[in-house]
This record gives structure tokens, C-alpha cells and sequence, in this order.
């Protein structure tokens, strides 16, 4: 493409959208234009960027024309509608909601670990989901070297993965709380101040919950290989920013604890911060804001002959969404992949 994109930013007025704007200016992303788009209700809105404001726009079926490149985190429904009308229009849409993700037409996407993928896109490309992003990012170095053959991933994760207003309910809760008063949970099923809730999305069949199995569906596709054995305990923590996960992975050939931690050391994306003896990890306020993986706490498993034992940190609006989002659209410019031939 000789020109620069113009590109929509769907779900503009939300906690991703909002980042995705951001990001798109710190990351002098080279966009001919920037337009925002939400539902009805927004319409008119001001949304911040750059030096001034942009005007929200309604998301309709048309409201594509003209666009090359849209990055939706609207909800899944709305992308289920409205992405496909985008991909007719020739706008090729990097999609933040779990709707595609698991669809073999389109391709699941961390730069770090498989843009050769973006090569098949068909107009959608789906954007994982931000727990098993920031886990596959620290995760591939290691797969490469050694074979993982097995992961058991348990996660402590924001409220802001649940959208503004999972936000606004934690900010809420704690101020009632301190002030006697009584809180009644809107956002999650439970009370969310000072407590942990083993519930992330709806259960399924099966015992585990859908952000549970989607963790063990994504990792497996984005990693390109079926045969990992991957199982998930996922958890939401009175955080506001910052996924936390504590891994445990068995490989097929020995890692030692410091090979690992010399392997990370220079893979892209991920910083180490691992020095017990002055008592610095990963902690999600300082990954808050930060576009790195950050890992530390790496153990070998003493209960298994190959097992490692590793903390990752990210801050999941930003690595965990959009983020990883913009990273999309860089590698489609970069391999000339935004097929808009108009
Ligand atoms: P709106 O503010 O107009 O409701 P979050 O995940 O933080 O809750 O944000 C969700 C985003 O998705 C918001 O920008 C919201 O816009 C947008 N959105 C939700 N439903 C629709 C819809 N039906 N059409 C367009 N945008 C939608």
C-alpha cells in the first residue's frame, strides 16, 4: 500500500479502545487518519488524541467505507456483526473480542511468536485473548529450545480485562466499604474488593470456565502445535491493572533454572526481573503502563526431572489488548499485508 491507512478504532468510548487511541499516538502509527466508533449512545462523544479530541462516530455496516485497517474491542457481539462488514468493505479488521479467534479462516496473532500467520489472513484477524498473550510470549522461547510439552498456568487477573465498568465497581466497593456502607455486585457475581473470585467469564460443560478453556484453545493455535497439554485455573484479584500467572510448564529437554533465565533475557518482548536476594519480581503495579512480558521467580520444579517454575506479569489493557493490537497492524504494514487496492 503506497498510502498511509485511515483507520477506525471500534469501541472507542471502552477501556481498550481508549488505550488502542493512545497506543496509536505514542506509537506514531502512520495512519492517513483516526476515527472513532461506538454504539448510538456515544454518539457525538469526545474521545482524546493527540493534541486535541476526536469526535465519536455510530457504528453502522457502512461506516467502513474508505477505511483500510479497523481495530474493534466492542464485545464480541459486535464484532461478530459488524467485523465481516468491514472485511466486505476491503478494510481488514485486527479484532480484540473472542469471536474469531477460533475460526480456521482467521489467524490468532502475537507478533512476538507468529506474524508468519498474518500471511493467510482473509480480512479478520483475531487479537488473543490477554492472559494466554502475555503467557506465549515468555512461553515460545522456551518451547523452541526445549519442547514444553505440558503447562499449568493458574492467573490472577485485573478487573479492567472485564471493561470500564469492572473498574468503576472495584473503585466503588472499596470506597462503600471503607465508609460502612454496604455494597451490592453488579459486574461480577460476588464482591470484588478484598477478595479473589475463581470465576472468569461463564462455566462450561466441562468444569472449567470459557476464559479457562480459552487459555488452553489459543495457546495451542498460536504456538502451533496441537500436542501441548495445557490446563488453566483463572482468577480475578482486587487489581485494577495487571495480569499476574503463575506457570509451571514440563519439557521435553532439560532447562536449567539460569539457562532459562538467560534464554528470556533476549527474547523479544519480555524483560527479567529475577533477583530474590533484593526481593524484585514481577508485580502488576510496576507492569502497569509498560508494554513489556516481565518474568522472574524462574525455579526448576524439583518434583519432576524437566519442569520450570516461572511468574508472568504484563499489563493487560495495554500487552494483553491494545497493544497487541497495534503490534498486529505494524506487522501488516511492515509485510505489506494490508491488502486495500482501491
Ligand atoms: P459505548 O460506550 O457507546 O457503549 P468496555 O469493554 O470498556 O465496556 O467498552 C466497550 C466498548 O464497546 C465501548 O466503546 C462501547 O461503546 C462499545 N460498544 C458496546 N456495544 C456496542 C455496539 N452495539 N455498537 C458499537 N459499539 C459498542
Amino acid at each position: 500500500m503506497s498510502r498511509n491507512p485511515r483507520v477506525a478504532v471500534c469501541g472507542a468510548t471502552g477501556a481498550v479502545g481508549r488505550e488502542m487511541l493512545k497506543v496509536l499516538e505514542q506509537r506514531n502509527f502512520p495512519a492517513a487518519e483516526v476515527v472513532p466508533f461506538a454504539s448510538a449512545r456515544s454518539k457525538g462523544k469526545k474521545v482524546p488524541f493527540k493534541d486535541g479530541e476526536l469526535t465519536v462516530q455510530e457504528l453502522t455496516h457502512e461506516c467502513f467505507e474508505g477505511f483500510d485497517l479497523a481495530l474493534f474491542s466492542a464485545g464480541g457481539g459486535t464484532s461478530e456483526t459488524f467485523a465481516p462488514s468491514a472485511a466486505e468493505r476491503g478494510c481488514t479488521v485486527v479484532d480484540n473480542s473472542s469471536a474469531w479467534r477460533m475460526n480456521p479462516e482467521c489467524p490468532l496473532v502475537v507478533p512476538e511468536v507468529n506474524p508468519h500467520d498474518l500471511e493467510w489472513h482473509k480480512g479478520i484477524i483475531a487479537n488473543p485473548n490477554c492472559s494466554t498473550i502475555q503467557m506465549v510470549v515468555a512461553l515460545q522461547p522456551i518451547h523452541l529450545e526445549a519442547k514444553i510439552k505440558r503447562i499449568v498456568v493458574s492467573t490472577y487477573q485485573a478487573v479492567s480485562g472485564t471493561g470500564q465498568k469492572a473498574i468503576d465497581e472495584l473503585e466503588t466497593q472499596v470506597r462503600r466499604l471503607f465508609n460502612g456502607q454496604e455494597v451490592v455486585p453488579q459486574v461480577y457475581p460476588h464482591q470484588i474488593a478484598f477478595n479473589c473470585l475463581p470465576q472468569i467469564d461463564v462455566f462450561l460443560d466441562n468444569g472449567y470456565t470459557k476464559e479457562e478453556m480459552k487459555m488452553v484453545h489459543e495457546t495451542k493455535k498460536i504456538m502451533g502445535d496441537p500436542s501441548i497439554r495445557v490446563t488453566a485455573t483463572t482468577v480475578r484479584v482486587p487489581v485494577f491493572f495487571g495480569h499476574s500467572e503463575a506457570v509451571n510448564i514440563e519439557t521435553e529437554t532439560k532447562l536449567t533454572a539460569e539457562d532459562c533465565r538467560a534464554l528470556l533475557a533476549t527474547a523479544p518482548g519480555v524483560e527479567v526481573i529475577d533477583f530474590p536476594e533484593k526481593k524484585a519480581y514481577p508485580m502488576a503495579l510496576d507492569a502497569t503502563g509498560r508494554d513489556e512480558v516481565f518474568v522472574g521467580r524462574i525455579r526448576e520444579d524439583e518434583s519432576i526431572e524437566n519442569g520450570l517454575n516461572i511468574w508472568i506479569v504484563a499489563d493487560n489493557i495495554r500487552k494483553g489488548a491494545a497493544l497487541n493490537a497495534v503490534q498486529i497492524a505494524e506487522k501488516l504494514l511492515e509485510m505489506d499485508l494490508l491488502r486495500v487496492n482501491r
